[in-house]
């Protein structure tokens, strides 16, 4: 131990009172202790090439394809998505699908391939399978999207897990998106990125890697076309990603190449291809429909750790009243626990919770509880006294519990790969309903235990039930959250079963949308950590994690009123908007930074509140669609490069497009355009993509542009829906879809969907498909006019 890795792990975690450094030592030492005495040594390993081509075997949707040393099975689904597996391994089981998973596509044909290979061909997708394993994924005209080399395994001669490596080629243009919440992306460029599910520490700035929520989830775009290739593998892994370059005519082209190493877990993946939408939309279908939060999630919400009253939370919604500022929900971090215990509430601080939120509904605002896996390790706490009477806590290779350092001190994890123990797990929260939580926000679940040295979280030789077949934390670790967010989400279902359950998590994994959404974590205060928090929102959201949004404002420390201003002004077009801060920073509510602030930010708020019918849309086509609400600007057009290299604008939805300002001091921004015209909200200032323009961006907004043709549903100045048509080109049409709320149950939308053309006297807006039906539903306001 060093003096100095003790120090800077008690600073990491909070201040000296909060966790005490001997125990945090001590929960190292045990750590160590057990995954000595409970890992297998790594001794000898053999490695092994799958070896010659030997036999094929037709099957429904593809067919086995046995080589020397390994034996491969490919399969189409119905929904166009392709599966292969090394070594016998098939879709099932696994954390990430929804369901069974698909059917098999009986159509497919399983048929020799050139050079004594052999190909599946399905309608949008050729795959080929060479002589010694490699595999290459074709668009249906024969163009190579990624070629896989045959993979490596290594296996220890004395039994266990075997690592194994796949290296992959893609098109020297390629770009390479995904793998999760990453701050350096949402274009990840070279570098190596690990699949480990992590708390920094500390607040990440751009380059912190990995954060808390990875995903073995590529999302690969180039000139012939997108594809997502999902690794359904658990296990700890780095991705070593390198974009490739074209020759340009002087020199030979190189590849873009993927290196993907894995510590366990079977070689198997899902490959889609097709437009980005179209790729979502499949991820979406395999992986489950991400879950519609109730329309006040998508409105503001306000959370501080350090609300310690409710005194103080009605100072601050009382804050927000006066100054006449919109707040959808309040969100009360550990501070209202008592001892920092899950599933508790202090009575001296919050004497009467159900009141204080009966209060706020009246008002239009809900209560947002933080829930914390760990749970204390004192007996005669009632959360820990039934867990153990359940045998719900992780235990190590001797079948001792697993105790590790967190808020309320030793703690213990429950062990959520265990359908008993989510059942056991969900159950508490009718504790959280009866207080008067409407929504949930899952915390510290990658899962932590503060250490003073090395990896913050559970020995690597904990057992899990791993759903029956058992095994050790280096598989479970980062589906932890993701079985918490499930425990939650089956649970809520059951004991609220009229209204949508509401839960965002700071970690998880592939297929976590179909429960909930996600934010950013502690993201510095400061400008990297601001461009780093878009990062974010996008990568995850080309993982099929729609509904995120950062600590407006940045975790730790006070952000100048500009900083401040700008991240309000970005996180009031993200899904989820929510202002947060840590314990030790400065303030955050709107007015805490000056007049000129607080009138922008207003602006701000009034802005969201408008397009709240818009936010509500785009929840309804991100469930049926899978499709993010915030796009990269390439999402129509993924063929531009130039829209493929932007990570500071993007597309909200189909109708806007969002460039928010990244930079002190900034009134002006260049803002690189899809095709077509588009209208400077504000200033209805027209523009005309492709290409690049400035755009004004002073203080008081950020540019939002508007596509030509759109018709966005708004709220009015009465509250009633209207319709906001922009004028299409001359010669053109658009149109717009509305999904109308239908309240925090179960209730489908009514769907209206219209068309915007221009007559002889002006720009009209009609039902999409019945023209006969007469005006639309909603009063329509035409903008863009002046500018033919
Ligand atoms: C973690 C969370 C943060 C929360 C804090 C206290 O740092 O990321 O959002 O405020 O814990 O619960």
């Amino acid at each position: 131990m060093d003096g100095r890795d003790l120090v800077r792990s008690v600073k990491a975690v909070g201040s000296w009172g909060a966790v005490r450094g001997l125990r945090t030592v001590r929960a190292a030492w045990r750590r160590r202790r057990a995954d000595a005495a409970g890992l297998p040594r790594r001794g000898a390993e053999r490695a092994r090439v799958p070896g010659a081509l030997q036999e094929v075997r037709p099957e429904p949707g593809g067919g086995v394809v046995r080589f020397a040393r390994s034996e491969l099975r490919i399969t189409v689904a119905v929904n166009g998505a392709v599966f292969w597996g090394w070594d016998g391994a098939g879709p099932q089981p696994s954390y990430a699908l929804a369901g069974h998973g698909p059917e098999p596509d009986r159509r497919v044909v399983l048929e020799p391939d050139k050079d004594g290979g052999w190909r599946v061909v399905a309608k949008r997708v050729t795959v080929a399978v060479s002589r010694q394993g490699a595999i290459e994924v074709r668009t249906p005209g024969g163009v190579t999207l990624r070629r896989d080399l045959p993979p490596r395994w290594w296996e220890p001669v004395g039994g266990g897990a075997a690592r194994w490596m796949q290296r992959s080629e893609v098109a020297p243009d390629a770009r390479f998106f995904g793998l999760g919440g990453r701050s350096a992306g949402p274009r990840l460029t070279e570098g190596s990125y690990r699949l480990w599910n992590t708390d920094p520490g500390r607040p990440f700035v751009p380059g912190d890697d990995p954060l808390y929520l990875t995903m073995p989830v590529q999302l690969v775009v180039a000139d012939a076309g997108t594809h997502l290739v999902f690794h359904d593998t658990p296990w700890d892994g780095t991705v070593t990603l390198r974009e490739g370059e074209e020759g340009a005519g002087s020199g030979h082209d190189r590849a873009g190449s993927c290196e993907l190493r894995m510590d366990g877990g079977p070689l198997r993946c899902w490959v889609m291809v097709g437009t980005p939408a179209r790729v979502l939309r499949v991820w979406a279908s395999l992986t489950g429909a991400p879950a519609l939060p109730p329309a006040w999630a998508l409105g503001h919400h306000h959370a501080r750790w350090g609300f310690d009253s409710e005194a103080e939370v009605r100072r601050i919604v009382a804050g927000y009243r006066e100054r006449g500022l919109p707040l959808d929900a309040v969100h009360l971090d550990i501070d209202h626990y008592d001892g920092h215990r899950v599933f508790t509430v202090d009575r001296d601080r919050f004497p009467n919770l159900p009141v204080l939120a009966e209060e706020l509904r009246r008002d239009g605002i809900r209560l947002v509880s933080i829930v914390d896996p760990a749970v204390k390790a004192e007996p005669g706490d009632p959360v820990y006294d039934s867990g153990a009477a359940e045998d719900a806590f992780v235990r190590d290779a001797s079948g001792r519990v697993v105790q590790g350092v967190v808020w309320p001190g030793e703690s213990v994890y429950p062990d959520f790969t265990h359908a008993r123990v989510r059942r056991w797990w969900g159950g508490h929260y009718e504790e959280r309903l009866a207080q008067g939580f409407a929504g949930f926000w899952h915390d510290m679940n990658e899962p932590v235990s503060f250490t003073a040295f090395g990896e913050n979280t559970l020995p690597r030789s904990a057992r899990h039930a791993l759903e029956g077949h058992g095994g050790d934390h280096r598989e479970a670790h980062n589906v932890y959250a993701l079985c918490m967010a499930r425990a939650a989400y089956e649970s809520l279902r059951v004991l609220a079963p009229q209204e949508r359950p509401f839960l965002f998590s700071r970690s998880g994994w592939a297929g976590m949308q179909r429960y909930g959404g996600t934010w950013s974590g502690d993201v510095a205060t400061g400008w990297p950590g601001l461009r780093a928090s878009l990062s974010l929102v996008m990568g995850l959201g080309l993982c099929g994690v729609p509904y995120s949004g950062p600590d407006v404002g940045g975790f730790d420390g006070s952000p100048s009123p500009e900083l401040y201003l700008r991240w309000f002004q970005l996180g009031s077009y993200l899904p989820l908007f929510r202002t947060h801060a840590s314990l030790r920073a400065g303030r955050r509510e709107p007015w805490e930074f000056g007049d000129e602030v607080l009138a922008h930010a207003r602006e701000a708020l009034m802005r969201r509140r408008r397009l709240l019918p818009y936010f509500v849309t785009l929840s309804y086509v991100a469930r049926r669609t899978g499709a993010p609400y915030v796009r990269p600007l390439w999402w129509d057009t993924p063929g531009d490069r130039t829209l493929r290299d932007c990570g500071d604008a993007f597309l909200l939805g189909e109708g806007l497009l969002v460039a928010p300002v990244l930079e002190p001091g900034a009134t002006r921004r260049t803002v690189p355009l899809p095709r077509g015209r588009w209208y400077d909200t504000v200033t209805e200032e027209v523009f005309q993509g492709p290409g690049r323009v400035v755009v004004d961006a002073p203080l008081s907004r950020i540019p939002v542009l508007a596509r030509a043709g759109v018709v966005l549903p708004v709220q009015g100045a009465d509250g009633g829906l209207e319709l906001e048509a922009w004028a299409p080109a001359p010669g053109r049409s658009g149109g717009g879809v509305v999904a109308r709320d239908a309240g925090d149950g179960w209730a489908e939308p009514e769907v209206e969907r219209y068309v915007s053309r221009w007559e002889d006297h002006g720009v009209v807006v009609r039902w999409d498909g019945d023209e006969d039906r007469g005006e639309p539903a909603h009063p329509v306001r035409v903008r863009g006019l002046g500018q033919r």
